[in-house]
This record gives structure tokens, C-alpha cells and sequence, in this order.
């Protein structure tokens, strides 16, 4: 999918769109439960693109995957999202989740966050291409 997605970046600059359009391509691609973006704004995380059953639209540093990912600047892979302490159960359906931290010049400015309906979806060869495929996308 990466030369996907890279097509589908060139030549728009506007976040929205390509946000959008990245959530969208991963959604249809591989049928996940939830694929959408948070956006860090005044030092909380603000429901961005997605695709997917409705979401919580805050979550603050240190809560939920999302937020721990953010504190953390890394990318959490959490395999059975029960046994996550503090884990934002946004849908029922969720069982196992992935977020890739947005990183530039050294801030988080979003995360992306990937859900599946089973367990243990997510893996090595997932973080890789998705920390990939954030690195395309201009935040500027
Ligand atoms: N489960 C996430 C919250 C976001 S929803 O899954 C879309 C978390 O614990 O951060």
C-alpha cells in the first residue's frame, strides 16, 4: 500500500484530506474495526479523521493507549486491549489496537490509532509500514 498512500499524498497539502484519505485506504484495505487519527491540540488529543463507529472525542496525556503513546513517543502494540490498564473502551468491539505516535522536530502532534475485532491483530510488520506511511504526511 505504500506506493498507494504516497499517490494519494502527492500534490495536496491540506492535513484534513490526506488524513482522511490515509484512515479511508487503511480501512478499506484490511477491514479494521476503527482506523483514524487524534490530533494534539492545547495539550489534549482531539478526534481527527477516521473511519469507523463513532469515537471518544478527548483523551489527555497518560490515558487510554492513545494518550500512553503520546507520553510515552513510541508506538503501543497491545495485543488484548482488556488486559491494558486504563484502556478507552470507545467501542465493545475492540479487542486488540495499535497507535503510532505522530512525531516532528521531536513533539507528538497526533497519533494514529488502529482497531481490530480480534485479538492479537497487530504486529511488528504493522508498526513498521504504519510508522512509515505517518512519516509521508506533512504537518506543517
Ligand atoms: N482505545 C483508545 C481510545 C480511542 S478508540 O479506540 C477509537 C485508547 O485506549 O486510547
Amino acid at each position: 500500500m505504500i506506493p498507494q498512500i504516497k499517490g494519494l499524498l502527492e500534490g495536496e497539502t491540506d492535513l484534513i484530506a490526506n488524513l482522511a484519505n490515509i484512515a479511508a485506504a487503511l480501512k478499506e484495505q484490511f477491514g479494521w474495526l476503527w482506523v483514524g487519527f487524534y490530533l494534539v491540540k492545547k495539550n489534549e488529543l482531539v478526534l481527527g479523521p477516521f473511519q469507523g463507529p463513532m469515537a471518544c472525542t478527548r483523551i489527555r496525556k497518560g490515558k487510554g493507549v492513545c494518550g500512553t503513546s503520546w507520553a510515552e513517543k513510541k508506538t503501543l502494540i497491545v495485543p488484548d486491549v482488556e488486559k491494558f490498564p486504563g484502556h478507552i473502551a470507545c467501542s465493545s468491539l475492540s479487542k486488540s489496537e495499535i497507535v503510532v505516535p505522530v512525531i516532528r522536530n521531536d513533539e507528538v502532534v497526533g497519533v494514529l490509532d488502529v482497531d481490530s475485532k480480534e485479538l492479537n491483530e497487530f504486529d511488528r510488520t504493522d508498526q513498521t509500514y504504519l510508522e512509515k506511511i505517518v512519516s509521508f504526511v506533512s504537518f506543517d
